[in-house]
Parts: C-alpha cells; sequence; structure tokens
C-alpha cells in the first residue's frame, strides 16, 4: 500500500480535530495531496451513522454501538480509504480503529480481544503508518467541553471514570506500539501541537514513501 495513513486519537475535547485541520493546510501547502476523514462519517453510511449515535446514544446497547462504529468504519475504509492509499494520497483521519478499543473495549467494558477482531475485519488489517494521540488531563478536557454545547451533551452522559478508563487505555496502546504512537501534551497551545505534531507527520512520510513534503511531491 503506498500514500501515507495518519490517524488522530485522543479523548474527546483533546483537540484532534483542529490539529487534523491545520496539518492537512500544512500538508497541502507543501503541495501534497491530501484527504481528511473523520469517524464516524465520511461517507453517506457513515454520515448517517453518525446521527443515529447522536440521536439515541444513550439508549443504544454496548455492542450495538460497537458494531455501529465498526460499519461506519467498513464502509469508510472500502469506499474512501483503501483508493485513496492507493492513489497515494496523505490521508488523515479523526478517529480510527484504536478509538473502538478505547472507547467500547476501555469505556464501556466490552472484551478488547473481540474488539480488535473486529477491528481486523472492517479495517481488512490496514493499520495506520503514524498515530498521533493527543493526551489531556480528563478534568481539562471536561472545562473544555463545558463551553462547547454538542461535545458537553455528550460527556455529561459520561462520567469522568469512563474517560479516565479511554485516556489510560489510549496511553497503553501507545506504549505497546511505539513504532505507531507519537504521545503529544494536549494542555500545549494549537500552535505548539501543531509544530510537534508536523515534525512527527514528517518524519513518518519520510520513512514511509522517502520524501518530507518540502521536497517532492508524492
Ligand atoms: P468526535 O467527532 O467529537 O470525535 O466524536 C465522536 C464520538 O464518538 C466521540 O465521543 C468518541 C466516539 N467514538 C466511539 O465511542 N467509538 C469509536 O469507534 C469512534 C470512532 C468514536
Amino acid at each position: 500500500m503506498s500514500g501515507l495513513f495518519v490517524t488522530f486519537e485522543g479523548i474527546d475535547g483533546a483537540g484532534k480535530t483542529t490539529q487534523v485541520k491545520r496539518q492537512a493546510a500544512r500538508l497541502t501547502r507543501l503541495g501534497l495531496d491530501v484527504l481528511t476523514v473523520r469517524e464516524p462519517g465520511g461517507t453517506e453510511l457513515g454520515e448517517a451513522i453518525r446521527e443515529i449515535l447522536q440521536n439515541l446514544g444513550n439508549m443504544i446497547d454496548a455492542c450495538a454501538e460497537t458494531c455501529l462504529y465498526a460499519a461506519a468504519r467498513a464502509q469508510l475504509v472500502a469506499e474512501v480509504i483503501l483508493p485513496a492509499l492507493q492513489a497515494r494520497r496523505v490521508l488523515l483521519a479523526d478517529r480510527f480503529a484504536d478509538s473502538t478499543i478505547a472507547y467500547q473495549g476501555a469505556g464501556r467494558g466490552l472484551p478488547e480481544e473481540q474488539i480488535i477482531e473486529l477491528n481486523a475485519l472492517v479495517t481488512r488489517r490496514l493499520r495506520p503508518d503514524l498515530t498521533v494521540l493527543i493526551d489531556l488531563p480528563v478534568e481539562e478536557a471536561l472545562a473544555r467541553a463545558r463551553s462547547k454545547a454538542r461535545a458537553h451533551d455528550r460527556m455529561e452522559m459520561m462520567d469522568q471514570a469512563f474517560f479516565t478508563r479511554v485516556r489510560e487505555c489510549y496511553l497503553r496502546l501507545a506504549a505497546l506500539e511505539p513504532a505507531r504512537f507519537v504521545v503529544f501534551d494536549g494542555r500545549k497551545t494549537p500552535a505548539e501541537l501543531e509544530a510537534e505534531i508536523f515534525q512527527a507527520v514528517q518524519e513518518a512520510l519520510e520513512r514511509c514513501i522517502g520524501t518530507s513534503g518540502d521536497k517532492a511531491r508524492l
């Protein structure tokens, strides 16, 4: 598989979405062919599933919820991610398979090995070249979410212990796979984070496709 596949992970409020946008703009300015996607979403089916999850969130059984995220991911991989990587594009994903391990596994308490198997099925065993984990203390994420109504609604439904489990799971996954994960301190300013993450993305470009982005187009 060619192209570069970078995923962004972290608890709600960590600042992923801002960084996906900033990194995409920066890479595009360098002349790279960049595509961003978000999970759940990015396809017609995925966006419909996103709405279901948002509207019925607290009525959905944890296993059903896992299957909905998995279905959205399967469609996104088939319809968008694999074709983009085959076309040698740089793909930035706002959440991917690790989110389900962290949220439905650690957060909701479903068996991690079964989620890993489900992820293998729906991703066709595709692994990110780089996973940017933006780590943030839960109290800080909750304080940030209070200023954003939508995120606040969602986070109100979960308790602090839930997000602590999610955060700890992410940190454990990062420690297990240090070659794929780079952990960033979400308490830094967006500009500081942008610079640090960009460095990691450039290293991944160099490692995976032999260009640091400032030298050549893909
Ligand atoms: P976001 O667009 O703000 O990241 O919101 C997506 C929400 O969905 C967030 O609360 C995390 C949650 N989520 C899961 O619980 N499992 C998953 O597999 C994914 C992709 C997201």
